[in-house]
């Protein structure tokens, strides 16, 4: 028999699974969160992995992929094309101040993002989908991504080491992931077409003279601290002036170091900030405003100024068909009730190195609960979920996954 991915059946089926895999996905999600490891360090984290894909047994394991990172596969009952679903699994430089029992016990090291919950939802959805073979023709492939938090990042190495490479049937047909979102109810689904995280660079600029006393300022070619004062105005119209209208920005200094003294006039002037944009050919015509300006404002005044941008993350834009494909099986999973419609997100995510490669969309599932108290933002101590949207983070991508590769076949 053909495998079968349609109906209402396939919605009660997948959530029922779900139901039942639950309370291990959420020991799962504890053990991880007990023992948070940081970026491209995550080795006990990866053996966890591991095991549970192993006892799954899913149809292929490989480890150490980008360092400590797991790509898995879980065949369907007939070949067909892949779909590729992603978790992220480190943690980050943060000390726990939550007081449950399975809180951190590694001194300022915590899953504050998250990622523990991406990569026990994940895990949920290997176990419903080996269970569900008959209901998809292809490959479901699973990657458990190292290296979310810090650059550059854990993605660019899974896809060289093949973790978006295609098979017979040519590339895979979507890269699809998810991320918690607090300020979401739990088990809500939400997500946004086309450009929707940003692209992050660091700034870091120094504006040098040759300091003196502060009360001879004539003496000294310039003051690096008046210079480097203006540097940030002028940097400001670069979003207020060069943008263009329509094209989201930002440009933060958000660290300015002029270490003299109430006397001294200090020699050197040290800023850091970070650009953040929706897309790429903006952002590259940033850069070159920022070097302009920094030098062109530091030049007029007599200073030295060197600029320096550590490219960061791309602009994340979700492939349009594959946000809608997210909605409307968001929509026959959850309910309309379920599914909320979101907005553009500052932040960055190396998910987006994979769109650059793949159509495929990044979602947002809602961890929030006002009423038990979990409401604090990612990357605070006190960040937590209701775990009880784990069943969803689980069961949605096993449905979403069979339902992609059915619709692939559908289009032959
Ligand atoms: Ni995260």
């Amino acid at each position: 028999m053909p495998p079968s991915a349609t109906g209402i059946d396939l919605v009660q089926e997948v959530k029922s699974k779900a139901k039942e895999g639950h309370a291990h996905v959420v020991s799962i999600r504890r053990d991880l969160h007990r023992v948070p490891e940081l970026a491209f360090e995550e080795h006990q984290t990866a053996a966890r992995i591991d095991a549970e894909l192993s006892a799954l047994g899913v149809d292929q394991i490989r480890t150490g992929v980008a360092k400590t990172g797991i790509i898995a596969e879980i065949h369907g009952s007939e070949p067909g094309p892949v779909v590729v679903l992603r978790a992220d699994i480190d943690a980050l430089p943060i000390q726990e101040q939550n007081t449950f029992d399975f809180r951190s016990t590694i001194d300022g090291k915590m899953h504050a993002c998250g990622h523990d919950g991406h990569t026990a939802a994940l895990l949920g959805a290997a176990r419903i989908l080996c269970s569900s073979r008959q209901r998809f023709a292809g490959t479901a492939r699973l990657l458990f991504q190292p290296s979310e938090e810090k650059l550059p990042g854990g993605a660019p190495g899974m896809i060289e080491a093949g973790a978006l490479d295609g098979n017979a049937t040519g590339p895979p047909i979507g890269v699809f992931g998810q991320h918690v979102r607090p300020s979401m109810p739990a088990g809500m689904l939400g997500v946004l077409p086309g450009p929707f995280m940003a692209s992050a660079d660091e700034i870091y600029i120094t504006i040098k003279g040759d300091g003196g006393h502060a009360a001879e300022p004539h003496l000294q070619n310039c003051d690096p601290v008046v210079v480097a004062s203006q540097v940030v105005l002028a940097l400001q119209s670069v979003i207020s002036r060069s943008r263009p209208p329509g094209e989201p920005g930002i440009l933060t200094i958000g660290r300015l170091i002029a270490d003299g003294a109430t006397n001294v006039i200090p020699g050197e002037v040290v800023m850091e900030g970070t650009l953040r944009t929706m897309n790429n050919r903006w952002r590259k015509q940033a850069h070159d405003e920022i070097h302009r300006v920094v030098s062109h404002v530091a030049s007029g005044a007599g200073a030295e100024s060197h600029v320096h941008i550590k490219v960061g993350y791309p602009p994340l834009v979700n492939d349009p068909d594959s946000a809608e494909l997210v909605r409307e099986t968001a929509m026959a999973y959850n309910g309309p009730n379920r599914v909320q419609d979101i907005e553009q997100w500052y932040a960055a995510e190396d998910f987006a190195c994979y769109l650059e490669e793949l159509p495929g969309a990044f979602f947002m599932l809602g961890v929030g609960n006002e009423t038990r108290g979990y409401t604090s933002a990612v990357h605070t101590p006190t960040f937590t979920i209701d775990e009880d949207a784990l069943q969803t983070g689980a069961g949605f991508m096993a449905y979403l996954a069979i339902t992609a590769l059915a619709r692939a076949q559908a289009r032959g």
